[in-house]
């Protein structure tokens, strides 16, 4: 049983596209062990683990679009089903019970997103929305995947923080000298929370030329949030598309889309580069925070007035019932 019944049900990223091919790739979700790989049908997800003697299907290999376990080579098909077992007479009927598990697998934007459970969840429509990358007026560039020793929502709820910019990212995508944050608002569109546009005025990319940049964070969901920041002087927009992975509850892996509507001809390494620099300035801060659980209850922890995104998220959390990487002290139940 998935330990957060909230996450189960939703889509969480899993990989990039480009990183999966016919060789399996273990990965731990939830502190479930699945399996990725790909047939002419697309990419599969199984539970990592052959109904037979429990070995992990991960170590065995792709063979006619099947997946066959290392350990007596049963053969699954892109349904679960057990199509082979060679120690048996051909002719010999397959149990049916000889079934390996499936979950829901899409891919999307270049990345691969997985269900540990069948069905909705309230407000959920599908996949999180993230029109930029279709737009051919923008170009997407996929961050590398980044290790946090932490749990997810600190992540998330960093990725939402913009009073951080100018102490954090100090001359990166913040200016300490101009830490001010304006009043705005967050409010609720459809099936997710959106900022109005913050202003944040820096150096934005080292060249010594100042502007304000404004930025717009929506939570799409409990793991995925996306970021606009435009500079209207240039009419420059980057948008970013963050989802994480919680491997467990002090281990994550971030994904980030990174789109922009100009210096298209510029190498997608200055943009790869510039991403992990930032995110390696995140690290050391998020790794730092205690407690390690995201205090869902709005009494826990101070805010302030630039908090509210963040103010949002837990609050969403808490209603959504998600408990995994949150500490729900005090939160009421629904
Ligand atoms: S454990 Fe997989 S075939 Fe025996
Ligand atoms: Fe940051």
């Amino acid at each position: 049983m998935v330990k957060d019944q909230v996450l189960a049900k939703d889509w969480i990223s899993v990989a990039y596209s480009q990183d999966i091919g016919t060789e399996p790739v273990p990965v731990t979700v939830l502190e479930e062990r699945i399996v990725l790989f790909r047939t002419q049908e697309g990419v599969q997800a199984f539970k990592d683990l052959c109904i037979h003697r429990g070995a992990a299907l991960s170590l065995g290999k792709v063979v006619d679009d099947c997946i066959v376990c290392p350990y007596h080579g049963w053969k699954y098909d892109t349904e679960g089903k057990c199509v082979k077992i060679p120690q048996q007479p051909a002719e010999q009927t397959i149990p049916p019970k000889a079934k390996a598990i499936v979950y829901p697998c899409v891919e999307r934007y270049g990345v691969i997103w997985v269900k540990l459970e069948e069905g909705a969840l309230e407000n959920e429509t599908a996949v999180p929305f993230y029109e930029e990358y279709e737009d051919s007026s923008f170009r997407t560039v996929h961050a590398e995947p980044y290790v946090l020793h932490a749990a997810a929502p600190r992540v998330v709820e960093n990725f939402l923080d913009a009073s951080h910019l100018a102490f954090v990212h100090d001359g990166l995508l913040g200016d300490s000298a101009f830490p001010e944050i304006p009043d705005y608002s967050v409010n609720w569109k459809e099936n997710r929370y959106v900022s109005d546009e913050i202003p944040v005025y820096a150096d934005a990319d080292g060249s010594g030329n100042y502007a304000t940049i404004y930025y717009t964070f929506e939570i799409l969901r409990p793991m995925t949030a996306r970021l606009k920041k435009v500079n209207y002087s240039n009419n420059q927009i980057l948008s970013m598309l963050f989802t994480v992975l919680p491997h467990d509850e002090r281990k994550t892996t971030v994904f980030a889309l990174v789109t922009r509507n100009y210096a298209l001809d510029q190498p997608d390494e200055y943009f790869r580069d510039f991403q992990k620099r930032v995110i390696e300035q995140d690290a050391g801060i998020v790794e730092s925070q205690k407690p390690e659980e995201l205090p869902l209850d709005l009494q826990a922890e101070l805010h302030l007035k630039a908090d509210r995104v963040s103010i949002a998220y837990r609050r969403w959390l808490g209603e959504l019932g998600v408990t995994y990487g949150s500490d729900v002290t005090g939160v009421k139940k629904r």
